[in-house]
């Protein structure tokens, strides 16, 4: 069976983060085959363009990850209406020099929680918008707007009962979606 690496992008640098939270539990939805491994953007710089041409050991160590990687899968809070800066600041690196992105046709699944009901909504759209022009075959359906309730991860990193046949369903897309667009 083909093994499948999955580069895991969370847009929370907080401890407690419910987007971390949620995208443990989806990774632990998915088949044997796959393994999912956190790239940390917290070290990274503010970019500058500058620096291209002698990007610092964190800025290696992303793209290095997006390279290595079969498949992206981004779990973004909203902020404002939109995504992080934080998030933004990693993509952006990603994606430079000119001419030598790392993101190029690399398939990606988008999820996301709030406290409020809209549960990054909006933030995936304009998370959406970025990877569209990163040319990044996205997953569209099923859209993963997820509302923190008490009790919703359980203890042992489970998402509770009621919620865990509808992000087994996305996962089950989403695996499917990078087997399909994988290089
Ligand atoms: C928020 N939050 C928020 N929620 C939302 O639904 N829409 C929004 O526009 C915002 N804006 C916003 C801005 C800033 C600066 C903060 C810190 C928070 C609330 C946000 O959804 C909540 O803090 C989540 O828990 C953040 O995700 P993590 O850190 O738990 O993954």
């Amino acid at each position: 069976m083909t093994s499948y690496r999955i580069a895991v992008i969370v847009g929370s640098l907080r401890r407690e983060s419910l987007n971390r939270q949620l995208v443990n539990a989806v990774i632990r939805l998915m088949p044997s085959n796959f393994s999912a491994t956190q790239v940390p953007i917290g070290d990274l710089p503010p970019y500058n363009q500058d620096d291209d041409d002698k990007p610092g050991e964190a800025v290696q160590r992303l793209k290095q990850s997006i390279s290595l990687a079969h498949g992206l899968l981004f779990a973004t809070p909203e902020y404002n209406r939109s995504i992080p800066g934080v998030l933004k600041n990693a993509i952006d690196h990603g994606s430079r020099p000119y001419g030598k992105s790392a993101w190029a046709g690399k398939p990606a699944g988008v999820i996301g929680i709030s406290v409020g009901a809209p549960g990054s909504s909006m933030a995936q759209q304009h998370l959406r918008n970025v990877l569209a022009y990163l040319d990044m075959p996205t997953l569209g359906q099923p859209e993963v707007f997820m509302q923190a309730q008490p009790g919703l991860f359980e203890p042992s990193g489970d998402v509770q009962e009621s919620s865990r046949a509808f992000l087994q369903s996305w996962t089950d897309r989403y695996v499917a979606w990078v087997t399909k667009h994988a290089a």
